[in-house]
């Protein structure tokens, strides 16, 4: 007989620690992403050109590698020295990761200001520094506010391949529903549902305030 029970509101708990965990994850990592984010972008416009190179450098290895083997090289690669557990391995490998991609939208957005802006800026006497603080930056952040905001909604996806080193994130705990439950399919589908929640809703809410950004 079996006395297990299957039906998926007995799992509400799982989910909802899985939930929990996966948007712990993300926005610590946006938060951090977007801090050394900041920290790599200048480090890429830099006229330095050591500075320039190791930004060049991190950005294009980070981006030019899969997420899963960086969560696998920050776990396993620390853990050589101390023990560190899954949840901190995860949310630094993501971290780091999304330093690179944010890095990119900020060169991006910079880039995106029309070279006219910063020259008239320039001829009406302004410094470098006034161009860039008044006229440059508050036209790039046009650019890069939508674009951070994707991130963050990409990161909630992303995330889910922290599961691999055992982070009890949402792709994991569908996995233990999976074992607890003997069923393959609905566990699959209530989380399936559950990112899409997460993701649409963060999308409304961050639309909303761009529309409001836009009006004044
Ligand atoms: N899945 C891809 C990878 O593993 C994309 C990662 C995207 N990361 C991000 N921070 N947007 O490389």
């Amino acid at each position: 007989t079996n006395t297990h029970n299957t039906t998926m509101w007995h799992y509400a708990g799982y989910f909802a620690k899985g939930v929990g965990y996966t948007l712990l994850i993300t926005v610590i990592s946006v938060f951090f992403g977007i801090l050394l984010g900041i920290i790599f972008a200048l480090m890429r416009l830099s006229k330095n050109k050591l500075l320039h190179g190791l930004g060049v450098a991190y950005i294009e290895f980070v981006r030019g590698t899969p997420l899963m083997i960086q969560v696998m090289f920050v776990y396993f690669g620390i853990g050589l020295f101390i023990n560190i557990p899954a949840l901190t391995s995860g949310i630094i490998a993501v971290s780091l990761n999304s330093a690179a991609y944010v890095a990119e939208i900020i060169r991006g957005g910079i880039n995106s200001v029309a070279k006219g802006q910063t020259e008239a800026a320039r001829s009406l006497g302004l410094s470098n520094t006034q161009t860039f603080r008044s006229v440059v930056f508050p036209q790039a952040l046009k650019n890069i506010w939508p674009a951070l905001g994707n991130e963050f909604v990409s990161l909630i996806k992303e995330s889910s391949i922290v599961s691999i080193i055992g982070v009890t994130d949402l792709i994991y705990q569908l996995k233990a529903v999976q074992t607890a439950t003997y069923k393959g399919v609905a566990p699959i589908i209530v989380a399936m549902i559950l990112y899409f929640i997460m993701t649409f809703s963060l999308s409304k809410v961050l639309n909303h305030y761009e529309r409001s950004m836009r009006h004044d």
